[in-house]
């Protein structure tokens, strides 16, 4: 039996991590829902739509028709890389400028019922990992398994700053932990599909758990629920 595992939780908590480890170890298909919201807000920047202190919702949900987002696999990486309007994407959308303007798109409900149903179809035959932050409450709320991942601001910061030093980008430490904040509390106080843990999610605290033994611990889970034990 195929099953869908709906993961979500804080920025930076590691769930694309876990959510690709476990896609690929149950040849599930792996969706990274907030790579779509993403995408959006790099069409909207590109149009002038956001920008430091501005944002034209109005024009940005006329134009939503207009875009498209969609999936391809990386052959060298076998990854999947989100593409907007058949353009790849997938570097553009990972930088500070779009994490500061994310949230901010995320709260708009005519993007979220967009995306929302792209993401249904995506999931409708089961055997689909995905993480985000409304899956277990929205997108997928009969999802046999659902965790809530969470760690502290400050290792999660820590860690996508890490990530952008990596990368080759020029950040400041601190201007990465004030937008991992500024999220969570845009995340958590929006009035439409905000970031709170499923009544039946199991939450996982990963502050100090290294990604090895948290893959192991939710692969567990996720056999057990698979062969219909719990
Ligand atoms: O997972 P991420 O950091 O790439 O997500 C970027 C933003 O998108 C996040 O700050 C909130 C939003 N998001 C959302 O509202 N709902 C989702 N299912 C996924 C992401």
């Amino acid at each position: 039996m195929k099953i869908t595992i709906a993961i979500d939780g804080y920025s930076s908590t590691g769930k694309s991590t876990v959510a690709k480890q476990l896609a690929e170890w149950l040849e599930y298909i792996y969706v990274d829902t907030g790579a779509m919201y993403r995408a959006v807000t790099l069409y909207a920047m590109r149009k002038g739509y956001i920008s430091d202190g501005f944002f034209d919702k109005e024009s940005l949900i006329a134009k939503l028709d207009d875009i498209e987002i969609t999936f391809v696999k990386n052959t060298a990486t076998a990854k999947a890389e989100v593409c907007l309007n058949a353009e790849n994407v997938e570097r553009e959308i990972r930088t500070l400028e779009v994490s500061s303007f994310v949230s901010p798109v995320a709260t708009v409900s005519e993007v979220r019922a967009k995306l929302v149903e792209q993401q249904q179809k995506m999931g409708d035959t089961k055997g689909v990992v995905m993480d985000g932050r409304d899956i277990g409450t929205v997108v997928f709320p009969n999802a046999e398994l659902k965790i809530f991942m969470t760690a502290s601001a400050e290792e999660r910061a820590q860690r996508r700053y890490q990530e952008l030093l990596d990368r080759g980008d020029t950040v400041d430490y601190k201007a990465v932990l004030a937008n991992v904040v500024e999220r969570d509390e845009i995340d958590t106080t929006r009035e439409d599909s905000p970031l709170v843990k499923a009544a039946d999610a199991i939450e996982i605290d990963n502050t100090e758990t290294n990604v090895e033994d948290q893959f192991h611990t939710i692969l567990q889970l996720a056999k057990d629920r698979i062969a219909g034990r719990v």
